[in-house]
């Protein structure tokens, strides 16, 4: 069967950067190393007051058309996922492909639009979507953009404000890709769950210390449901597991969860016995809390293994890289993940054609899902086409006092007039409503 899966990616930061450790911190009376060891992050990305998501989106995905020489006839699906939304009816998607009309020849009268909704997994959704569109015959030769992207920010002294964040993903998703086979076998944990809501307001209501235990609940369920559909998984079958990332210390958690999970009733668990005892099981204990305390004590010991250091800096530590200069991305952010694993591979000159990814996205509200893939023989060039450095490094440092006005913008009407920090350089720009995704 022809291989169906991403083809190309390209990431656009937001234009601006708030140091956490320089800026945020001392405002807040903090030590920097909440965020730098704690939370593991050191800036976020900030979007410009010219930048919305669909000026992101639109930059990434044309990018990308650009690199690859595909023109609008080449696409016959646009998917915009994002938790950024400012219509309930009308998709990002076609805003988007309004920005790309204006610079191609072509339009994008023949695709189908849409606009995927489910949290920060609705970009993971959305791939599943355009994979499963291809597989049923229904995309006459074309292939599908898919596009993740979101201004992830908090009120100001909310808990999240140090893990905001704005950029955008674009991939295109096509038979035979360059970079990443897409799999069959999915893995869901699923619940109705109301510790993340967007109300119809600008930020989000957040009841923080939860959503990390959702998220680790959920993600527990997919990797069981995961192993019912493709048997058991061992922590050795996959070079790097990207994960999901509201900031890198929630994958810290992530990780050590999905290590114990896996090494259940293994030859690895065996071997850690010698060290640090078998893992707690819960029918040997009539307490819940008890047993809760044995898991804890099991993890803590864990994580002081050589084997865990190990594996966690191999397969987990590179793909945090991007996400600590940016923050979250929210529908992005696991595929900021990949790719951060896929250049630090590069970078060190290492070979991974063929070998394997087990991906963890999430949404809150909330849902889960696990897949694994497989990486395909054109991945380096894919992977070195990107700019990220450069555009992470072209990044305005912004003053508090610049960050306040910049997120008071963002939090008032789109068509208002204040400071731009940046100028625009051949990119899609929102210059208020009718004139919105002008390139300037
Ligand atoms: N040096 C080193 N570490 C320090 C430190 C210091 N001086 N001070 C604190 N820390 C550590 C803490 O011990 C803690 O680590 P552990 O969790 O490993 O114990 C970490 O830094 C964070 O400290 P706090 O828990 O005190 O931080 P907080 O309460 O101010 O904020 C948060 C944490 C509640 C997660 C907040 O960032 C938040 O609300 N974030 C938004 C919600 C979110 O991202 N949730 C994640 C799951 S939901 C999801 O994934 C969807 C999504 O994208 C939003």
């Amino acid at each position: 069967m022809t291989a169906v899966g991403i083809d190309a990616i390209e990431i656009w930061t937001g234009n601006l950067k708030l140091d956490l450790p320089g800026t945020f911190a001392p405002q807040k009376g903090e030590d920097p190393e909440k965020y730098t060891k704690g939370l593991g992050l050191n800036a976020s990305s900030f979007p410009d007051s010219y930048e919305d998501i669909v000026t992101m989106g639109a930059n990434a995905a044309h990018r990308l058309m650009d690199r690859k020489g595909l023109e609008p006839d080449d696409i016959g699906r646009i998917d915009v996922a994002t938790e950024s939304s400012f219509d309930n009816s009308k998709p990002v998607s076609t805003y988007v492909a309004g920005c790309l009309e204006s610079v191609y020849e072509g339009d994008f009268h023949h695709a189908n639009k849409g606009e995927r909704k489910f949290a920060c997994i609705a970009g993971t959704q959305s791939l599943d979507d355009a994979y499963n569109w291809i597989r049923a015959g229904r995309n006459r030769g074309r292939g599908a953009l898919v596009i993740a992207t979101d201004t992830a920010l908090y009120a100001r002294g909310d808990a999240g404000e140090a893990t905001q964040g704005a950029g955008a993903v674009a991939m295109y998703i096509d038979e035979d890709p360059n970079l990443i086979e897409l799999s069959a076998k999915q893995g869901y944990g699923s619940a109705d769950e109301t510790d993340f809501l967007k109300p119809n307001q600008q930020f989000p209501s957040v009841d923080g210390k939860r959503s990390v235990q959702v998220y680790l609940a959920r993600m527990r369920e997919a990797l069981e449901d995961y192993e019912s559909v493709a048997g058991d998984v061992h922590p050795d079958d996959f070079v790097f597991a990207p994960f999901h990332t509201p900031f890198p210390g929630m994958v810290r958690k992530a990780a050590m969860l999905a290590y114990r999970h896996v090494t259940r009733d293994t030859a690895v668990e065996e071997e850690l016995a010698e060290e640090i005892g078998r893992q707690p099981r819960r029918e040997a204990f009539d307490d819940e809390d008890a047993f809760r305390d044995a898991v804890r004590e099991y993890m803590d010991a864990l994580k002081k293994t050589d084997r865990y250091q190990e594996w966690y800096a191999e397969t987990v530590d590179p793909t945090l890289a991007l996400s600590r200069e940016v923050g979250n991305w929210y529908t992005g952010s696991v595929h900021i993940a990949r790719a951060s694993a896929l250049k630090s591979a590069l970078e060190s000159g290492r070979d991974l054609t063929g070998e394997t990814l087990l991906v963890g996205s999430y949404g809150s509200g909330a849902q889960a899902e696990i897949h694994a893939e497989t990486i395909q023989d054109g991945w380096e060039a894919e992977i070195e086409a990107m700019n990220v450095d450069e555009q992470l490094e072209a990044r305005y440092d912004l003053s508090w006092e610049d960050y306040e006005e910049v997120h008071d913008a963002h939090n008032h009407e789109m068509d208002v007039d204040v400071e731009e920090f940046t100028t625009p350089d051949e990119e899609f720009v929102f210059d208020g409503w009718g004139r919105m995704g002008e390139r300037k």
